[in-house]
Order: structure tokens, then sequence, then C-alpha cells
């Protein structure tokens, strides 16, 4: 019996969340986020996510997203990632890893994005939805299969915690909840009333990977969200949520000309407050800039290294050349 590489079918989910959840241990994952980051996901493209099986056992699984044209189908593309196509996640189970199956499963999917037009593969940084902003750095034979396989590292992107048992403003908090005050900003939930203001912050701000089109259907759902309130204009905007029980940051964002001003801080901070009170133990934000998270001494939890890999030379034509790895239906 041969490994073979298939299409991923949606009654496969079971067999790869179980999978991958051996394999990736810090990044286990549900049944529903699976389905959702694979799936829900605007760009999701059948050809892009293979399974290898070895007697009909699913041991091995892609993801690759090609993102078409500049936005996307998600509309969250932007011009500089034109180029880009993303692997969102790998897993071969660990007594399968010496028959090359990842190796294989790794070229298939280039191959794919080559196939969509893409030049650069990258491993991170997919703001789509993702499983993962990198490579968590405790992966050490992930990251060394990739560099083995032409990657090289070009970003390290890092989240960060905080615990809120314990948690007071900081004096440096109090001076910028000051400083907001005396500029007359304020800080609220938010409600539905501020909806034509929140859409001319949308506008204003320019951020399509967090206001894609149409991100009005669904926004406020399943989180909760403040905006910092000058005269009648939002000028700053966050929100936070619970999810697979545990408490999640982010985004922020502060208009350009608000910035640097405190009006992040307060944001952040009136979020702690918050999830404080609803009972959250400790809060997490991913993928962030950290030096304004550390200002309010949060600290670093996670690192990922971002890996990218030139497609240029790359042949798609002889997938059937590829060692160990029979195509069934791809
Ligand atoms: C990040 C962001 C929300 C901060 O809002 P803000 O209103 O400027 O934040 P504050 O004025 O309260 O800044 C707090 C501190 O963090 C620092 N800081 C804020 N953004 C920073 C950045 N990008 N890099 C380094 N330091 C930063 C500020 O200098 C300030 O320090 P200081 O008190 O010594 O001057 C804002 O810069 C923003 O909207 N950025 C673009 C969107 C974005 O990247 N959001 C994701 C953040 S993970």
């Amino acid at each position: 019996m041969e490994v073979e590489a298939r299409l991923l079918r949606r009654s496969d989910v079971s067999q790869i969340v179980t999978g991958w959840n051996l394999c990736l241990p810090y990044d286990r994952i549900s049944r529903e986020r699976f389905e959702s980051i694979i799936f829900d996901d605007p760009n999701y493209e059948r050809e892009g996510n293979l399974v290898a099986t070895w007697n009909d056992k699913i041991i091995g699984f892609i993801a690759a997203v090609a993102r078409e044209e500049t936005a996307g189908l998600d509309g969250a593309g932007k011009a500089r990632e034109e180029d880009f196509g993303y692997i969102k996640g790998l897993f071969v189970l660990k007594n399968y890893e010496g028959k090359e199956v990842k190796g294989c499963l790794l070229e298939k999917a280039l191959r794919f994005l080559k196939s969509k037009g893409k030049k650069i593969a990258r491993v991170g940084e997919y703001t789509g939805r993702y499983f993962s902003p990198g490579i968590d750095i405790r992966y050490e034979e992930e990251l060394r299969f990739f560099l083995d396989n032409g990657f090289e590292k070009v970003d390290v992107e890092e989240d960060v915690t905080i615990d809120l048992n314990a948690f007071q403003p900081t004096e440096y908090q109090r001076l910028a909840q000051q400083r907001i005050e005396l500029m007359g900003v304020a800080i609220k939930s938010y409600q539905t009333k501020f909806f034509d203001e929140m859409r001319r912050f949308a506008e204003k701000l320019d951020y399509p990977q967090w206001f894609p089109k149409d991100w009005e259907l669904h926004f406020n759902e399943n989180c909760y969200t403040i905006v910092a309130v000058s005269k009648s204009d939002i000028v700053g905007w966050a929100r936070f949520f619970k999810d697979s029980e545990r408490w999640w940051f982010g985004p922020i964002a502060v208009l350009k000309e608000f910035r640097r001003k405190g009006i992040g801080t307060c944001l952040l901070l009136e979020a702690m407050l918050q999830m404080k009170t609803l009972g959250a133990p400790n809060v997490t934000a991913g993928w962030v800039d950290v030096p304004f998270y550390i200002k309010s001494n949060w600290k670093i939890s996670r690192r990922y290294i971002v890996l990218q890999k030139s497609l240029i030379g790359l042949d798609t034509k002889c997938m059937q050349a590829i060692r160990g790895l029979k195509s069934s239906d791809t």
C-alpha cells in the first residue's frame, strides 16, 4: 500500500483534528475552529488543501491559500502582499515523517500557489483566517523542515499576555486617563447608535484586514467592543472576546492623528478592567505591536518565526515526479 495524496473532504475533519493536536501541541484546535479557519475563509480553494493517506488513514495534511488578485475574496489583502501565497498549516504524523510525506505535501502546495500566479510562499503573516502568525519557535523540527526545504526566516511575530487576577491600574495608565480626559476623549462601550460614527472611523482608518468589504454584516458579533470618542467622532476602537475558555484582546486601532496621546493605553485599560469584572484570569493578544503592550506591563508569551520561499523557477508540470506520494484525485 502506498501513501497517497488527495483533496481534503469535509468528512476528514475529525481525523485531521486528532492528528493536528498530536503533532502541534502548542496550537491545539477544536473541530469548530478548524472548520472556521479552513472552510469559512472566503479565500478557501479546494485545490489548496490536501491530505496524505496510508491505508485510508489520514497521516498528514497541508492547507495553502492563494488569495487571488490583491484584495482576495475576503477583501483583506494589501498591494504589498499581492505576490504572496500562504501555507496555513502542515503536519505529518510522527511515524510517517521518514517517508518524505511532508516534503511531498509541501511541494504540491507550493505548486498550487505557483499555479495561481504567486511568486512567494509565506508561512505566517496571513491576515485572513489563520491558525498562527508563523511557526512557534518551540517547534524546532518544523522550523528545520522549512529551512531544509529552501525557506528563509523573514520576520518574527509575538503574542503578549497579562495576569488579570492581581491587576490594578498603574501610574502610567492613570496618567494616560488624565491626558485623554483633558483632550475631551472618552472611552465607551460600543452601542448600535454609534454605527454611523463607526463606519466613518473604519473608512478613515483604512485597515482592510479588520474592516474588509461588508464588515458591517458581522460587526460586534461574539465580542465586546469599546471605542474612544472625541466630540461626536470615534477616533479609536478595540475588541476583546472569549474563545475556548480563553480571553483574547485585539485588534486595537487609533486614527493616525490621534496616536501617541494615550488613547490606545486607555482602550487597553478599559478592556482589561471589563475582562477582570467578567472573571477573566488572564488575557492574551496575538500577533501584536509589542512595545505598545509592554508599556502597560504585558509580557511576551509566544514567539513565532515567519518564513518565505521564492516560487520563481518551481516547475508546476511534473506532479507525478514526487517520490513516495501517489496522487489519487489531485
Ligand atoms: C498601537 C496603537 C493602537 C497605539 O495607540 P496609541 O493611542 O498611539 O497608544 P498610546 O498613545 O497610548 O501609546 C502608549 C505607548 O506605546 C507606545 N507605542 C504606541 N504604538 C507604538 C508602536 N507602534 N511602536 C512603538 N511604541 C508604540 C507609545 O509611544 C506610548 O509610549 P509613551 O507613553 O512612552 O509615549 C496605534 O499606534 C495604532 O492604531 N496603530 C495602528 C494599528 C495597529 O497596528 N494596531 C495593532 C496593535 S497590536
